[in-house]
């Protein structure tokens, strides 16, 4: 399949592995460039500048196709060395960078001066726009079923995709709910190049995570994820378990009162408790409702292999026969 964005990454399929706290590491992002997507390495989880630069190594030798690296800006307490960051990214020959959080304006010329093709990841088709003013390559768009932080407009994206559709130029990818070759088609209906999956991905032979955790996913139905931290303008959806109730029960209780030192118990520092030791209920960690359509644990080539065939089928067969043209 051929799309701006596979032409734009020099990749084969139109699916990107999003960064991931402590899932996208090199064995991940390999697999997945491997199999003809875009992998891409989570910046923030290397905890510093040489550790992302092994770890870029490291994925280099698994794959010698283009592979990516998510540098996030979120409100978090200690801020890291982001100049340091970005001179890993660029020594290591990485060719996509996925920023997401904040407007990536400051790293941006240094990125584009090394021919590092930008992809802004967004929750509103207004940052968006600000990414392409600015002078990324690509926007990639989450939805509000997305797992992780939907931003607070909640739109999903049977209306978000086709909005950005609407207003941007430059190419952009569907993120949040996606998961098959259902996704894929009805992404590239609605105007995108391509699409962006996160928890899909952790349900793989690759991902390096606790088997707890996949499990988890394909044991959730669509109805398992919670919104929490609403009140700080910091939304996150994450998947249920015992330290999301309790979390919830103290945003009610507190309101707006709550803090981020009210709920550290519950979200800081619990994503290695989770998926290295597999302890399910040690904290809250992103999932999307995309869970309800995860029901095996697949090697990445077969889930993408899987996703592209049945996109084709799709396309050529159902849809092509429902407008009398097979
Ligand atoms: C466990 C987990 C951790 C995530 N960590 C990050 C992150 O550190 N930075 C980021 O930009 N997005 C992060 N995301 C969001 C994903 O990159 C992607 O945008 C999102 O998962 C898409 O929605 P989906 O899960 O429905 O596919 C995370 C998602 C999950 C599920």
């Amino acid at each position: 399949m051929k799309t701006k964005i596979t032409e734009m990454l020099g990749i084969e399929h139109p699916i990107i592995q999003g960064g991931m706290h402590y899932v996208g590491f090199a064995e991940l992002a390999a697999a997945v460039s491997n199999a003809g997507g875009l992998g891409i390495i989570t910046g923030l989880t290397q905890k510093t500048p040489a550790d992302l630069a092994n770890e870029i190594a490291r994925c280099k030798d698994m794959t010698d196709k283009p592979i990516g690296v998510n540098v996030t800006f979120l409100p978090i307490v200690n801020t890291p060395d982001y100049p340091a960051i970005i001179k890993a990214i660029i020594k290591g020959g990485v060719k996509v960078v996925e920023t997401a959080g904040n407007n990536p304006s400051k790293v941006l010329p240094y990125l584009k001066d090394a021919g590092i093709k930008v992809i802004h990841k967004c929750t509103s088709v207004r940052h968006a726009l600000k990414a392409q003013s600015i002078g990324c390559d690509a926007a990639s768009i989450d939805g509000f079923e997305c797992g992780g932080h939907p931003g607070e407009d909640d739109i999903p994206n049977m209306i978000l995709l086709p909005r950005a559709a609407d207003e941007l130029e430059i190419p952009f990818v569907s993120s949040g709910g996606q998961a098959d070759g259902r996704s894929l088609v009805a992404s590239l209906a609605m105007g995108a190049e391509g699409m962006n999956m996160g928890t899909r991905f952790i349900a793989t032979k690759e991902a390096p995570v606790h088997e707890n955790v996949k499990q988890a996913i394909v044991n959730a139905s669509e109805l398992d994820t919670r919104l929490v931290m609403r009140s700080l303008r910091n939304t996150e959806r994450v998947m249920n378990n015992t330290a999301v109730e309790n979390l919830l029960e103290k945003e009610k209780e507190l309101g707006d009162k709550l803090t981020f030192e009210d709920i550290i118990e519950e979200v800081a520092g619990v994503y290695p408790r989770i998926m290295m030791e597999g302890d399910m209920d040690a904290g809250a960690w992103s999932c999307g409702m995309v869970a309800g359509l995860i029901n095996d644990i697949p090697t990445v080539q077969e889930l993408i292999d899987r996703i592209m065939l049945e996109a084709d089928e799709i396309i050529t067969d159902r849809l092509s026969g429902i407008v009398g043209r097979d």
